[in-house]
């Protein structure tokens, strides 16, 4: 495993990613995969509620590319079914890190190392949104739109929404706040901002596009 660095830029995570190849994870990584395996291998491990599943490149391709810090953004949000920080008692942001940090070495290889931070501005505020919006989705929305219940349009089946995908995020979101057919007003609940609901429809909206790979 021999390899010229070219880019200092890259150099020190690329370097160890080339040290634990061989078997050796530097002081920080190591660091990170013993507080890893204790907080988080019992649902990243196995990918309990898709979590995305350490060594596994599939999972977390897309994710790569959103770096870091918008992966420390999110742990510290708490995606869904996780919490906050795992619900652990950690508080240290270096200590969080080195834990992301930890889960990303183990997909990274050659051709991964590319797709690190690669995602743009957008790219990163619309995964938060639409992380975000898949939690509160997963609070109210689910009742009906995992389901067809009373005729909801269901989530990852494009030929239930028909034309109402073209509608839009803004007009689809208005049906949601004034309520329509079976789907009561805010869809019967007063906890949630107007961004709240544009996010989980853009969640929702989302799940027709993306069958294919990026996430589960
Ligand atoms: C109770 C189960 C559970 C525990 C414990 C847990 N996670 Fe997760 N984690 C999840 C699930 C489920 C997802 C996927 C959520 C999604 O895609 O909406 C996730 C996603 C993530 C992601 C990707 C976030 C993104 O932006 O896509 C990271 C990074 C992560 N977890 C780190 C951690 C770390 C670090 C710990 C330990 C401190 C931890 N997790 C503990 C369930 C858990
Ligand atoms: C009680 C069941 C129920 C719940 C809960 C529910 N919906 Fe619906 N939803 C429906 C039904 C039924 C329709 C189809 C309404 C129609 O076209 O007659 C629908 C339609 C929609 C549409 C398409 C609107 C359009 O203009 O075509 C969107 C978007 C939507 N729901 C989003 C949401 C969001 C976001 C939530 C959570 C905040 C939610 N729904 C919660 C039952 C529900």
């Amino acid at each position: 495993m021999k390899k010229v660095i070219i880019s200092t830029l890259f150099a020190s995570l690329y370097f160890s990613a080339q040290l634990a190849g061989a078997g050796e994870l530097s002081a920080d990584l190591k660091a990170g995969q013993d507080l890893y395996n204790q907080l988080c291998v019992n649902c990243h491990a196995t990918g309990v509620d898709g979590a995305p599943r350490l060594g596994n490149k599939d999972d977390w391709k897309e994710r790569l590319r959103m770096g870091e810090d918008t992966l420390y953004e999110a742990v510290i949000e708490g995606p869904n079914h996780m919490y906050s920080k795992g619900n652990s008692p950690i508080e240290s942001e270096g200590q969080i890190r080195s834990m992301i940090a930890y889960m990303m070495h183990s997909v990274t290889d050659d051709e991964t190392s590319k797709l690190i931070n690669t995602a743009t501005d957008e790219e990163k505020a619309r995964h938060m949104r639409l992380l975000r919006g898949y939690k509160n989705y997963d609070l109210v929305c689910f009742n009906c739109h995992n389901s067809s219940e009373e005729g909801a349009p269901q989530v990852g089946k494009p030929e239930e929404w028909g034309s109402r995908k073209d509608l839009g995020v803004d007009k689809l979101t208005d049906s949601v706040i004034n309520g329509k057919g079976h789907m009561f007003i805010r869809a019967g609940t007063a906890n949630f901002s107007e961004a709240d609901y544009k996010g989980m429809v853009e969640y929702m909206l989302s799940t027709l596009e993306r069958l294919q790979s990026s996430k589960q």
